[in-house]
């Protein structure tokens, strides 16, 4: 083991407000991660190449230059989120300003549709419960011309939300526009993505909502449907607002495909690489804090009402994950970087297959090794196979 000196050691803050339930989200193994990354780290910047929750920023990144990457732009608004230089002294009344317009907001919309009312009382029979859902759902045929900002309502109401919780969503968004350009816009969405992701009836991602089959499912769903939106986003960005302040490190935040990440980045940067494992598309099952942070009506499909402009990973698909694997460790070569990378053995490629590839394309210019966890992996369903037990593997490449 090489020896470090206490000046080139990432240091890793353990009390990081969390945004939102992700799926391969590596918040309980970035202890572990530190540690191994903490073996090979000489000083350099790191770039967290598919950064997802960008938690790992939130971790390290006020003691280190990051490059945070991820193609879903709601993960470059958390990575600014954890990243931005604050002065919170400057704005003591900033939730009662947010909350004031969004109010202003919820008022303006219910005075113009007075009808939209949706209420779910307590004696309530599930066909009564589902006649409320449906009528909420048709709302994406209303014509909302009389309000400008109508997204979540018109596109979401009765479907992972309320058409009450989508109301302050969009109300929320709006509040949240004056501050675009400045660096506390990102908290915000950041706090309205946390809102939506613990408010929604769904599993904690928007691959499809649930349906009131039975009087259980019902009143579970009800739970959801009762809670506030705007309790939610002021809880979490006091939160953030209490763990941000001054960070003067020249951190990069973007939203490129991983191989335009690695020709952007400085050589002998260190990537942390954590793609997806599983043949699940990420943009299927977040498209909704995407269509949040984009707020741009994008046409919806499907029962989940999808976008349509939905990124299709190749680490998802058996038949490219082997390329771009190749790709990646090519670029990574070419950068003389370092590569931590994070896979599982329930992956769409064996690890003999991977490390295969890493020797073949890094030869005998680095030297590659494996680390390995146990580790209770979340597969984010709500009762059937919640958790399966996994192996996550770190392959370490190191110029030699
Ligand atoms: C396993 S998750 C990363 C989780 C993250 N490390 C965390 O702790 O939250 C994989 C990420 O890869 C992103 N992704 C998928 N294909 C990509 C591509 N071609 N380029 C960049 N990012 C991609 C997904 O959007 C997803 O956020």
């Amino acid at each position: 083991m090489q020896l470090i000196s206490e000046e080139t050691k990432v240091v890793l803050r353990d009390d990081v407000p969390h945004i939102v339930k992700y799926m391969g989200s590596k918040r309980e193994l970035i202890p572990f991660l530190i540690q191994s990354i903490n073996e090979i780290y000489k000083g350099e910047p790191i770039c967290d190449l598919f950064a997802g929750s960008s938690i790992l920023s939130g971790a390290i990144g006020t003691s280190v230059t990051m490059y945070s990457n991820d193609i879903q732009e709601y993960s470059s608004v958390f990575a600014k989120t954890y990243l931005g230089n604050y002065n919170w002294d400057d704005h003591g009344n900033l939730i009662d300003e947010l909350i004031a317009s969004a109010t202003a907001h919820v008022h303006r919309v219910k005075e113009a549709y007075p009808h939209l009312e949706f209420t779910y009382d307590d004696d309530l029979t599930l066909e009564g419960f589902n006649t409320i859902e449906k009528l909420q759902q048709d709302l994406i045929f209303f014509e909302f011309n009389d309000v400008a900002h109508h997204l979540f309502i018109k596109n979401y109401s009765g479907t992972y939300w309320s058409y009450e919780q989508c109301l302050w969503i969009d109300g929320l968004r709006i509040a949240a526009e004056k501050f675009a350009g400045s660096s506390i816009y990102y908290p915000i969405l950041s706090s309205i993505m946390f809102a939506m992701s613990y408010n929604a009836q769904s599993t904690g991602h928007f691959a499809q909502y649930r349906d009131a089959s039975s009087a259980e499912t019902m009143h579970s769903i009800i739970l959801y449907r009762k809670k506030e939106i705007v309790t939610y986003f002021k809880r979490k960005l006091k939160e953030i607002m209490m763990f941000t302040g001054a960070n003067h490190l020249n951190h990069q935040v973007t939203a490129l495909d991983y191989r335009d990440c690695l020709d952007s980045i400085p050589e002998k940067t260190l990537v942390y690489a954590d793609p997806p494992y599983s043949f699940m598309h990420y943009s299927r099952f977040y498209h909704a804090l995407e269509t949040l942070v984009k707020y741009d009506y994008p046409e919806v499909q499907f029962k989940g009402r999808y976008r349509n402009d939905r990124h299709q990973s190749p680490f998802c698909k058996r038949s490219e994950v082997k390329g771009a694997f190749e790709e990646m460790f090519e670029k990574i070569k070419g950068k003389k970087a370092k590569l931590v990378l994070s896979y599982s053995n329930t992956g769409m490629i064996a690890l003999e297959s991977l490390l295969d590839i890493a020797h073949k394309t890094f030869g005998n210019t680095y030297k590659v090794m494996v680390k390995d966890i146990d580790y209770i992996h979340s597969t984010m369903g709500r009762i059937k196979d919640k958790s399966r037990e996994v192996t996550e593997y770190l392959v370490i490449a190191n110029p030699v």
